[in-house]
């Protein structure tokens, strides 16, 4: 009898073994386990054997049924990880040279206009910089030499924590980090989302892009500054702009400027989008006063540096034709989807 416990334990691991579905696992259980089952009948069979002989063969045969038990649990187990795993694959399989069922995604126009601007100031040899959109009084205002109470203050109001610290009012608020994280010289630009507590129209959002610009070395002068913004501007344009500086305050520059560029909707003869001037208030600017790069720990008696403030959302809105500035957040796809890389 022991032979055929240790035969009827092979027989039933081979089976197991081969077991490739949950139905022939239970007809397996039913062979050996079930009422009329090898491992019931041998049970049964003890019946027939001396007293001596059931205490060892129904302890062999308890076992038998143990472990068979067992084995058919982790059988079980095994199984159910196979069709889950064949559930899976069967989810995945596609075939990569079919075309999109899904309508293809786009970039936000301001996306676009920031990456030509990235790889344009990029082949000058600018560093791209990211900054936090939460910043505190220092670097917004403190160290761009606009003390608490200065009127400059009044334009720039914006949305305060309750910590102290504010959402940036523009991305000036980061000159102070940029220049005493790689002091001088220095090449940077640093786009970034804005806010202030505006009324909302046409052209006013109380979110928007600007992208900074800083550079800072020995013998900069407003001569680079021109240079600098008219090729940019070229690129963007994708021809050939003229600019002129206007006088325009800034604590933080001295002197300071607003760059006007052609009204590139007519050309520069006149249209209601110049308000008939010919010209487009683009970009204010100036060379970096010495006192925020002092704050900035740059020797101002070896290096100067000019510093701009480029409005991306308007430059964007001049690029697309787009005339109303809340298009830009207003999520809809059917205005935002039209517009794609060059
Ligand atoms: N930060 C200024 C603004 O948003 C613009 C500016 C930047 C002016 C750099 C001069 C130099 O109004």
């Amino acid at each position: 009898m022991q032979q055929q416990i240790n035969a009827v334990w092979e027989q039933l691991s081979r089976e197991l073994a081969a077991a490739s579905d949950t139905a022939g696992l239970e007809q397996i259980r039913v062979a050996y386990l079930g009422k009329k089952g090898q491992i019931t009948g041998l049970l049964k069979g003890l019946q027939k054997v001396s007293v001596e002989e059931k205490k060892t063969l129904g302890q062999l045969i308890n076992q038998l049924k143990r472990r068979a038990e067992e084995s058919i649990v982790q059988t079980q187990e095994r199984l159910a990880a196979e069709e889950l795993e064949r559930k899976v694959l069967s989810a995945e399989k596609y075939d990569v040279s079919l075309p999109s069922a899904e309508k293809k995604g786009s970039y936000h126009p301001i996306t676009l206009v920031q990456r030509d601007l990235e790889d344009i100031f990029h082949s000058m040899g600018f560093n791209v910089e990211d900054f936090s959109e939460i910043v505190d009084d220092f670097a917004c205002f403190e160290s761009l030499n606009i003390p608490k109470h200065h009127p400059a203050r009044d334009m720039q109001d914006t949305y305060y924590l309750e910590n102290g610290q504010l959402l940036k009012t523009h991305t000036s608020a980061a000159q102070n980090s940029i220049m005493r994280k790689y002091g001088a010289p220095l090449r940077a630009i640093f786009p970034g989302r804005c806010f202030r507590n505006e009324s909302i129209d046409a052209c006013h959002e109380n979110t928007f892009f600007q992208m900074e610009g800083m550079m800072i070395d020995e013998d900069i002068s407003i001569s680079n500054l021109i240079y600098f913004m008219k090729t940019m501007l070229s690129e963007v344009f994708q021809r050939d702009v003229s600019v002129r500086l206007r006088p325009g305050f800034f604590p933080f520059v001295e002197p300071g400027f607003e760059l006007d560029v052609n009204c590139q909707i007519c050309g520069g003869s006149g249209c209601p989008s110049c308000k008939h001037s010919g010209w487009l208030e683009l970009c204010p600017c100036g060379m970096i006063h010495p006192n925020v790069l002092r704050y900035g720990g740059i020797d101002t008696d070896k290096y100067t540096g000019f510093a701009f403030g480029l409005g991306l959302t308007r430059l964007a809105m001049m690029k697309y034709g787009i005339s109303d500035i809340r298009d830009f957040n207003s999520g809809s796809l059917k205005s935002l989807s039209q517009f794609s890389a060059k």
